[in-house]
């Protein structure tokens, strides 16, 4: 009861609070400013991303979350695109195979339950030639000493972060899905704990 309440009435707010740190945002910056087309953001989240879009001409924002999405309200009136709520879940996509040209994911793929599923389902919804456009916080491979924290504390981090995992290999997980990378970069984001640091930043495309 008293965790219902947390879910649905206080962590969206700090999620609202901690996904705007800067080094976050120049993240954001870096990955969208080239999107251009439809997008589909999956865990659009408080919809954060959508100044950053420089020619989309409409976002199909999928959030399984009403309480998060209530949250980007203003951001959505003051997007000068059409941004629609999609009330769905990764592992389970509402559209047809083949038929969309950009998929968005900032920080969501730690949180997915069912990450092969749900790769699975965008990889399905693509084009060919079509991308996903990633960035993630991931598994620590370098370090290894941050990888035994990650492993330790993701069983917390699910709980008080709604599923965000802190030992997820992103990139591996792309590959064996099928995707190809264009452009893989890790990047240690300033202002975040070591645990959630190490940043990928990725274009993985369907193959043509
Ligand atoms: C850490 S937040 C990131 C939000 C946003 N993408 C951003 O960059 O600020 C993770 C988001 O994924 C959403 N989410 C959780 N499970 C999901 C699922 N199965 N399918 C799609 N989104 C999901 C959450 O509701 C939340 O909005």
């Amino acid at each position: 009861m008293l965790y219902q309440f947390y879910q649905k009435h206080i962590f969206p707010h700090l999620l609202n609070q901690v996904m705007q740190t800067p080094s976050l945002m120049d993240l954001r910056r870096e990955l969208l400013v080239g999107v251009s087309g439809e997008v589909l953001e999956i865990g659009f989240g408080t919809g954060l991303n959508l100044p950053f879009y420089q020619s989309v001409s409409m976002v199909y924002a999928l959030e399984p979350s009403n309480e998060i999405f209530k949250l980007g309200q203003e951001r959505i009136q003051a997007a000068p695109f059409l941004v629609e709520h999609i009330l769905a879940s990764a592992e389970a996509l509402p559209f047809d195979n083949d038929t969309i040209e950009n998929v968005v994911s900032t920080w969501t793929l730690c949180s997915v339950p069912d990450l092969v599923k749900s790769l699975h389902e965008i990889y399905r919804v693509l084009v060919p030639g079509g991308t996903l456009h990633v960035v993630e916080h991931v598994l620590n491979r370098q370090n290894l000493n941050v990888q035994r924290l990650q492993q330790l504390l993701t069983p917390i981090q699910k709980k008080v972060a709604d599923g965000c995992h802190l030992n997820r290999d992103i990139e591996l997980a792309l590959l064996v899905a099928g995707f190809e990378l264009d452009e893989v970069k890790y990047i240690d984001a300033a202002g975040i704990p070591s645990i959630g640091q190490r940043m990928l930043l990725t274009r993985a495309r369907k193959p043509a």
